[in-house]
């Protein structure tokens, strides 16, 4: 393993596709502002993958910047963690050829949300759309992270690269770092305001399903007073009530406050009361993501600046690694 393997690393990444929501920030990028306190931290924005299903280039181009200004906005301190863009480390795609040559394709074929994406695209599933667990994989891989930080829904995947990175170890000897998933308990797995049983994503053709990190004040108001809601009296923590039980883990979340507090505080109360009490505190909570990301976007050069940067330092790692496995593979060294 790499010679600076004693310190302890966390690689994570979203897609730009859309725009990052309350499921993103709470199943993964507050974690990672935690993390980068106690880690040697990657956050990439992983816009290769973006590509497996049609994107408008210029959306594309847009999505990337504001995902990244989302990141700094949200609290990750380019000083203390590597922020880039996937394609500005060309290691990750290298490493994606070297390593489809090692994985079954019975391990992509069972792949949950591969299967899930092919049945809503139908003729359209392109290759990259089934390879696109090994791109996650090398992404991962070549920073030898201990942790993960990712959501509910990242598991299969992170399952998978860590089967890859066993499978390079068996038969070309110890290179790969087994990565252990961080996936926090509360907010895992932030479900759509439309429907309590189907995660809160971006590819949901419906607005008003999500909340997004720069949706305004009205927009907020407007999504949580149109969320669906169940017609008993007194919220309660009680999965077999989806709705109920997702927006009272949002609030839970937000405010801080505990579940027996809020279930104590909400006993006798039914959605009517709650939700503008649910859109305060949403509304306040966003309000200096989005003030800090108003300024990261200000200052021309600032966001370009931290992603050139951050691509070079990811570059020097990814590169290490990357190295490494030719050398194991047995490929010759460029003359
Ligand atoms: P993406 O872009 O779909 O989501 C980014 C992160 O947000 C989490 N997440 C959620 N958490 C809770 N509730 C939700 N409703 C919700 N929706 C999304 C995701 O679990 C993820 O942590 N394949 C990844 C991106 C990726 C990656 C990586 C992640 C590429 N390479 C390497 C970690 C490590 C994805 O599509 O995330």
């Amino acid at each position: 393993m790499s010679a600076t393997s004693s310190v302890r690393r966390t690689f994570s990444g979203a897609q730009p596709t859309g725009q990052l929501h309350l499921g993103n920030y709470l199943g993964a990028i507050r974690n990672w502002v935690h993390e980068q306190s106690q880690y040697e931290s990657y956050f990439c924005v992983v816009d290769l993958h973006a590509l497996t299903i049609p994107q408008d280039p210029r959306e594309l181009h847009a999505a990337t910047l504001r995902t990244a200004a989302l990141y700094i906005a949200s609290g990750i301190d380019p000083d203390r963690a590597t922020v880039f863009v996937q394609s500005h480390v060309g290691a990750h795609a290298e490493s994606t050829w070297l390593l489809n040559c090692l994985t079954p394709m019975n391990w992509l074929e069972r792949m949950i949300q591969y299967k899930e994406k092919a049945v809503k695209l139908g003729e359209d599933v392109n290759i990259g759309l089934f390879d696109y667990p090994v791109l996650m994989a090398s992404d991962i891989l070549l920073y030898q992270p201990h942790v993960v930080p990712v959501g509910e829904d990242q598991k299969q995947h992170l399952e998978l690269a860590r089967d890859i990175a066993r499978r390079f170890n068996d038969r070309f000897g110890e290179t790969f770092r087994l990565p252990e998933p961080l996936i926090r308990k509360e907010g895992a797995r932030v479900m759509s305001l439309q429907d309590g049983t189907t995660k809160m994503s971006k590819s949901d053709p419906s607005d008003l399903s999500r909340i997004n990190l720069l949706d305004t004040a009205d927009d907020i108001r407007n999504k949580i007073k149109r969320a669906k809601t169940d017609a008993v009296l007194g919220l309660t923590f009680d999965p077999a009530r989806p709705e109920c039980y997702n927006l009272l883990t949002i609030y839970q979340i937000l405010s801080g406050e505990s579940p027996e507090a809020i279930e104590s505080q909400f006993a006798g109360v039914g959605f009517g009361k709650f939700k503008p009490l649910l859109t305060e505190v949403v509304v306040e909570f966003l309000k200096p993501i989005q003030t800090r990301y108003r300024e990261v976007t200000a200052e021309p050069g600032h966001l370009e600046a931290i992603l050139r940067d951050g691509a070079i330092r990811a570059g020097q790692v990814a590169g290490e690694t990357l190295g490494n496995v030719r050398q194991k593979l047995g490929l010759l060294a460029p003359l």
